[in-house]
């Protein structure tokens, strides 16, 4: 045994020293710690070097521990840089314009870098590090250690890094993203753009993901009791065995107490070992999107008498089901799903969307009567399943690609263990439209195997596949559980479902009709479609059509709309200068373009009544303008400035339409029932000229977390208070108090206004040439010899040139020293700066660092790259650099490629944009302070307008410090 593994036999031997059973219940020793906080961030691949696997446990530049980044940007997780960089023509389009991927170099590849703590007193835990998403391949570095190199931008991974970390001191993360190259084919975003969690737990513990809860009925239909099954996995990382006791509570939605059941399991010496309970729950609350009732489950293991982990998962009861006639089931009834699918990808922050918006946008699917999500084409973010389960949304849960190869089914796996205990999770799908294999032999054999592999992590739930096809039964069609559909509605529907009538069916992705918010003419030139319902792309379907098609068959299981937002990328039917797609029923904000009352009408039980278009056309006085009526009362009577254009009789998922002639006014409608009574009015008037501002928060008061947000509209306003449909008005904001603007959108597809203003820090390179070297004796130590002295006469030393040296290294013999001196000169302006650094491009072995005769530091490392903080050393005029050098092996000696970085203050520009037919958003989340923050908006020729959001105090997720 050698002494490192003879330590660790101590510690774990001490560890089971302390782990012996104490009499009282200890509390559970877990703590799941946010890691979204302090992190610093720099946009480019300046170390390439980092990712040499020469040794271990020596990272260099920003892996390794001792590197500085003090200057690097601040920022808070989640971040999405792609957001932050420019549009450009010669970019990716599918990938909305941005200045990233493999002719982006510098912009393509980021660090980011944190610090945290660990106490003394958890040394005998386990500490985990998970990274819920990163776009896209991310190599991992713990105290300089490379722990993990992770590829692919939508799953989680997870590292247990006990044996790398240290403590009672600080610990270094370092994240080296590369978003070079693309997953999709829409835009994807770049850097850690989900939420990053340190865990520790006990040396017996839960193992991760290692809960499955699901409930049982007779039937699979709700009657009487549930049967509520629980499977924990457990860890046990001793080197004794353990028998631990697992005991579960179900807590009712009301708070109640309604269960208790307990096991226990025998876990040997380093091993996994899992229990299953089961108990009747009689009259449970069923969970369904109307009515989400949530229970939760307390798992608490403890061993001895003393708890070792305790862990609280929240589930629902509730029976789901795709069947070949009935279509869909939920609690044993038939339920129409009227869902949509969505790529994660929001105004104003990209990828990386807050919980607390992911919030609003699922409230927003909902207002037209949305009850399922389809997290197209990837695994979602966990914290949107959490509020799909709050509120009420069944969710369709995709992977990202088709694989049975290993790493694809481990994929897999983890996507499944994570989020099967989400009652909003209805439905796998192991992929979207592939095209060029979907019939083939082996892709049905490898459906199967991700079928196979579903069924046995998770028994309830069934798996499809989106097939962009009509009426073909061959390769994944022919193995899938419930046939998705892509499209190809029609006759090719009913013909298969005659010739299969086994086989379930769900319209994985339907519509795809294209319109931008507010525009009513088509307009080529600038990338806008006209918002009616009308055909556009070839391979869509209006709304009303594909929906009438569904609404009548029930077996269809209803569909997924493409798409509930609007997202970045797939500018269809343009390109250049449109950077976001139009399929939106909702735009990139979240404002409802006029489709959204189609499906309010047809989707909810609301009474709607609402008006195309807007009524603000100067200059078309005496034309035709098509006006629409999406509805659903049963007859809607039209008038223009209070004269009758007639009643129409509105046929189920239908909509009206008349040709009006213009004339400046006001255009109404009466809804009318059955019995020709008056249920719903709309009007829509030409208003006035913009004169004001009006901001209005979602919420007045947000938790004073640091993550809670308010989403304000901005609009432009006449006299009368009414919105100006047309109004373009370029506004600027100010905040003041607690909050941080964190995005301004406006829904404009074809904008090229940034979405984010992100400080910017002027930086200045000043390389560091003519040096001198000489052979000479080196304390091997901080202390100082003549020569290192500011006027100490090096005219006669060796020369050596960054030009000329070509890297050769200038010790030729072992144990030898050498000392190294150059000049530099700096202002008085650069001395007003933020910082100066000095940077090194490497020492071999060993160098001890001096400016101005005072010690900077030193290193210990043949392939040290380091980087100084100088500003404390260096004086306006003339400085000097002399670096002591040790080659203790081979050849050795200083890189004489140095420079000086001179950085600046860091300047703010003030955030704006432009409203896009008079509607804008600004997105402000909350600092840790409760108070309030107050926003204020102005713009040239307008009234401005200021708006007050309340911040409270609140409980906060815990964090690493
Ligand atoms: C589908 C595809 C979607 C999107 C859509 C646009 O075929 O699955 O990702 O590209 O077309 O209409």
């Amino acid at each position: 045994m050698n002494i490192v593994s003879a330590f660790r036999a101590l510690l774990l031997g001490a560890c089971a020293a302390l782990f012996v059973p104490r009499p009282v219940a200890a509390e559970s020793p877990r703590e799941h710690l946010s890691l979204d906080a302090n992190w610093r961030f720099h946009l480019g691949d300046d170390w390439p070097d980092a990712l040499h696997l020469e040794n271990s446990g020596t990272g260099s530049g920003p892996a390794s521990e001792s590197f500085t980044d003090a200057y690097w940007r601040a920022v808070t997780l989640p971040h999405d840089w792609a957001v932050e960089l420019p549009f450009d023509w010669a970019a990716d389009g599918s990938h909305g314009f941005k200045a990233l991927g493999a002719k982006y170099p510098t912009n393509s590849i980021g660090w980011y870098r944190r610090t945290f703590e660990l106490p003394a007193a958890d040394q005998c835990k386990r500490i985990w590090l998970t990274f819920d998403g990163v776009f896209r391949d991310a190599t991992l570095w713990v105290n300089g250690w490379c722990v993990r190199h992770h590829e692919g931008g939508y799953y989680p991974f997870r590292e247990d890094i006990t044996d790398v970390v240290h403590f009672g001191a600080k610990n270094t993360i370092a994240v080296r993203v590369d978003a070079t190259k693309v997953e999709g084919w829409f835009y994807e975003g770049a850097g850690i753009y989900r939420h990053v969690w340190l865990d520790k737990t006990g040396p017996v513990a839960i193992a991760p993901d290692g809960i499955f809860v699901f409930s049982k009925f007779k039937n699979n239909v709700p009657a009487d009791r549930a049967e509520i099954h629980v499977e924990t996995s457990l860890l046990n990382t001793l080197t004794n065995p353990a028998t631990a006791l697992v005991s579960c509570s179900i807590i009712s939605p009301e708070g109640k107490t309604v269960k208790r059941m307990s096991g226990s399991a025998h876990l040997p010496r380093q091993s996994r070992a899992s229990t299953t309970l089961a108990a009747k729950l009689s009259a449970p609350r069923l969970w369904s999107p109307e009515s989400p009732s949530l229970y939760k489950l307390v798992t608490t293991v403890s061993v001895g008498g003393s708890t070792v982990d305790q862990q609280e998962t929240e589930f629902g009861i509730r029976t789901v089901s795709f069947e070949p006639t009935n279509g869909f089931l939920l609690n044993g009834k038939h339920y129409e799903l009227y869902g949509t699918c969505n790529h994660q990808d929001h105004a104003g922050v990209g990828a990386a969307i807050p919980d607390a918006l992911q919030e609003f946008r699922v409230k927003k699917l909902k207002e037209f009567g949305c009850n399922a999500l389809r997290t197209s084409h990837n695994p979602p973010t966990p914290e949107l399943l959490e509020v799909c389960d709050r509120l009420g949304l069944l969710v369709l849960d995709e992977s990202r690609l088709m694989g049975s190869d290993s790493e694809n089914l481990r994929k897999w796996d983890d996507q499944i263990r994570r989020d099967r205990n989400h009652p909003s999770v209805a439905i796998w799908c192991i992929a979207n439209e592939q095209f060029m294999v979907q019939d083939t032999p082996q892709a049905a054999n490898v459906a199967r195997s991700m079928q196979d592999d579903a069924r046995q992590l998770d028994p309830l739930r069934p798996v499809t596949y989106a097939a962009p096809e009509g009426n073909v039964f061959r390769g994944i069609n022919s193995v899938i559980e419930v046939r998705g559909w892509n499209y190809h509605y029609g006759p090719d529907m009913d013909q298969y479902h005659a010739e299969h009538p086994n086989q379930p069916n769900v319209g994985t992705e339907q519509a795809s009709v294209v319109s931008t918010r507010g525009i009513y003419t088509n307009d080529t030139a600038r990338g806008y479609v006209t918002a009616y319902d009308i055909r556009r792309t070839g391979w869509d379907a209006t709304a009303e059509s594909w929906w009438s098609f569904f609404a009548e068959r029930p077996w269809l299981s209803g569909a997924f709309v493409w798409t509930g937002f609007d997202y970045r990328g797939e500018p269809t039917p343009y390109w250049w200068p449109c950077i976001n797609s139009h399929f939106g029923i909702l735009d990139t904000c979240g404002f409802p373009k006029d489709v959204f009352y189609y499906y309010q009408a047809w989707w909810t039980t609301n009474t709607v009544l609402h008006l195309v278009p807007h009524w603000n056309w100067p200059g078309c006085e005496g034309q035709d303008i098509l006006v629409e009526a999406f509805s659903n009362c049963k007859q809607v009577e039209l008038f223009l400035n209070g004269a009758s254009l007639g009643k129409q009789a509105m046929k189920r998922n239908s909509k009206l339409s008349w040709k009006v002639q213009y004339a400046p006014g006001t255009l109404s409608a009466r809804g009318l029932d059955e019995a020709g009574r008056v249920v719903a009015q709309a009007r829509v008037e030409t208003t006035g000229e913009a004169t004001q501002i009006q901001l209005t928060p979602d919420r007045r008061t947000i938790k004073a977390d640091g993550e809670d947000l308010a989403v304000f509209t901005v609009a432009a306003i006449d006299a009368q208070g009414r919105i100006v449909p047309v109004a373009q008005n370029k506004i600027s904001f100010a905040l003041e108090g607690a909050g941080n603007i964190i995005g301004v959108g406006n829904g404009d597809p074809s904008c090229h206004e940034p979405d984010v203003f992100v400080p910017t820090v002027p930086t200045r390179s000043v390389a560091v040439n003519d040096w001198r070297w000489q052979l000479a004796r080196v304390p091997h130590s901080r202390d100082a010899v003549p020569e290192y002295a500011n006027d100490f006469n090096d005219s006669a030393w060796n020369r050596l040139d960054a030009k000329t040296s070509g890297g050769e290294l200038s010790i030729k013999t072992p144990d030898t020293t050498a000392i190294y001196r150059a000049h530099f000169t700096v202002t008085e302006q650069d001395l007003k700066g933020a910082g100066a650094q000095l940077c090194f491009a490497g020492c071999d072995d060993e160098g001890w660092y001096f400016v101005n005769k005072q010690f900077i530091g030193e290193t210990h490392d043949w392939q040290a790259q380091p980087v100084f903080d100088i500003k404390p050393f260096v004086h306006a005029g003339d400085n000097v650099i002399a670096v002591g050098v040790n080659n203790g092996a081979g050849q050795g000696g200083l890189s004489p490629k140095v420079n000086v970085r001179l950085i600046g203050h860091a300047g703010v520009s003030p955030w704006s944009r432009s409203l896009f037919n008079g509607l804008g958003q600004i997105i402000v989340q909350s600092t840790r302070e409760a108070g309030e923050f107050q926003l204020t908006a102005s713009a040239d020729g307008l009234a401005p307008a200021t708006a007050t959001v309340q911040t409270q105090p609140c409980v906060r997720r815990p964090s690493a410090r």
